[in-house]
């Protein structure tokens, strides 16, 4: 069977040396959540739009905010505009962002209630994001790599039955140990929509994946391997079965000790290191793994700025030198955030 086909890779992008075990003092850099409500020019955009949602399907105000930040940084990749929560969306749970409140979904508490979700019905949805990722294609710069991205089926499951954000993913923990073959039928949905919706993306031109668990750490260690490790793997393998040559990047955040395991196991080619993770780790421990490893500055130093945030942008760095590394936050840029700091961050990693 032929490979699907995807855009010709660019020659020239930095994201990709410590991928192919090129290494510099001057790490590659971007930063989670690097579009958004921090920027003035990203609020007049998203008011423009109306709502959040209506920002993520128009690919033209999506591509729109998604290279704001490259105009103003110059940053090594850019990430797709989009939401992990417009996968349950595409599934046709039915997705609104109330202000103030976050994220709303009509909860999935049961796997009787999984008739509701349509993985045939994703197209439309999928493609809108797909359109954005090709005028992207088009419109960065040439040593700008684009990153698609998805929510890990852990992650995406836990707003899916708590039916919005909370604190300890209860609902979900619940469902998970009460009915493990109605849970597990949850995420092998999951699990196939977002193969077909990062396939989507590369097809379309992105250059490097990254997968966010952004709710790994709430999961003791066999759950962990149940929920995170193998449906991640499996996402992996699915992409990999189309697409070797793409770098794919974990993003298994509070994992801990247990990242060394997910590095392994998952195969994934990157991981990002949330905010607890000690840069020795990266430095020496996952040298040792096939790994690339990207983060991981704390995005309230970034609030902070000045010499707070140099100081340790500086030991980072200095512990990384000469690593497959990128640099990047622990999380995402909170809207806090003063521009200006951001354009300090980069000048300093970039050393000028
Ligand atoms: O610049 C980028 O990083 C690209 C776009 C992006 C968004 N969300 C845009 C967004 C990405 C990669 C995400 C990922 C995402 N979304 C995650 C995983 C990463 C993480 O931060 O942990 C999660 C858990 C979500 C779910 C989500 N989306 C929540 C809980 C919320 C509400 C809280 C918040 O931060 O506002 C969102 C909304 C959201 N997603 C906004 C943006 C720019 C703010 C919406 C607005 O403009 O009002």
């Amino acid at each position: 069977m032929a490979k699907p086909s995807r855009p010709a890779p660019k020659p020239s992008l930095r994201l990709l040396d410590p991928f192919k075990g090129v290494t510099s003092s001057t790490p590659p850099i971007w930063l989670m959540r690097q579009a958004g409500r921090y920027l003035p020019e990203y609020r007049e955009v998203r008011a423009k739009a109306g709502g959040f949602l209506d920002l993520c399907y128009n690919p033209a105000l999506a591509a729109e905010v998604t290279l704001q930040p490259i105009r103003r940084y110059g940053f090594d990749a850019a990430i797709l505009f989009a939401d992990i929560l417009l996968v349950p969306d595409a599934l046709g749970q039915g997705l609104r962002f109330a202000e103030g409140e976050g994220p709303l979904l009509d909860p999935i508490t049961s796997a009787s209630d999984l008739s509701r979700l349509q993985p045939s019905a994703t197209r439309p949805k999928y493609a809108l994001v797909a359109e954005t990722v090709a005028r992207l294609r088009q419109d960065l710069p040439k040593e700008t790599a684009l990153i698609g991205f998805c929510g890990a089926p852990w992650t995406v499951a836990t707003y899916m039955v708590e039916g919005r954000g909370s604190k300890d993913h209860a609902a979900a923990r619940f469902w998970a140990y009460r009915d493990r073959e109605g849970f597990q039928k949850l995420i092998d949905i999951l699990v196939e929509t977002s193969i077909d919706y990062l396939g989507q993306q590369v097809k379309a031109g992105a250059d490097v994946l990254q997968i966010f668990d952004t709710w790994a750490g709430v999961l003791p260690d066999d759950e962990l391997d149940r929920w995170v490790v193998e449906p991640t793997k499996r996402i992996v393998e699915g992409i990999k079965a189309s697409y070797p040559d793409v770098p794919i990047i974990g993003f298994p955040r509070g994992a801990g000790a247990a990242a060394l395991w997910y590095v392994s196991e998952t195969g994934v080619d990157g991981l990002g290191c949330d905010t607890t993770m000690p840069p020795y780790m990266m430095g020496e421990t996952f040298q040792d793994e096939p790994v690339v490893v990207q983060g991981n500055l704390d995005p309230l130093l970034l609030v902070v700025g000045g010499d707070a945030m140099d100081e340790r942008v500086d030991e980072i760095l200095e512990l990384m030198d000469g690593k497959r590394f990128i640099f990047n936050l622990g999380h995402g840029i909170v809207p806090q955030t003063p521009p200006e700091n951001v354009a300090r961050l980069v000048e300093r990693v970039r050393g000028s």
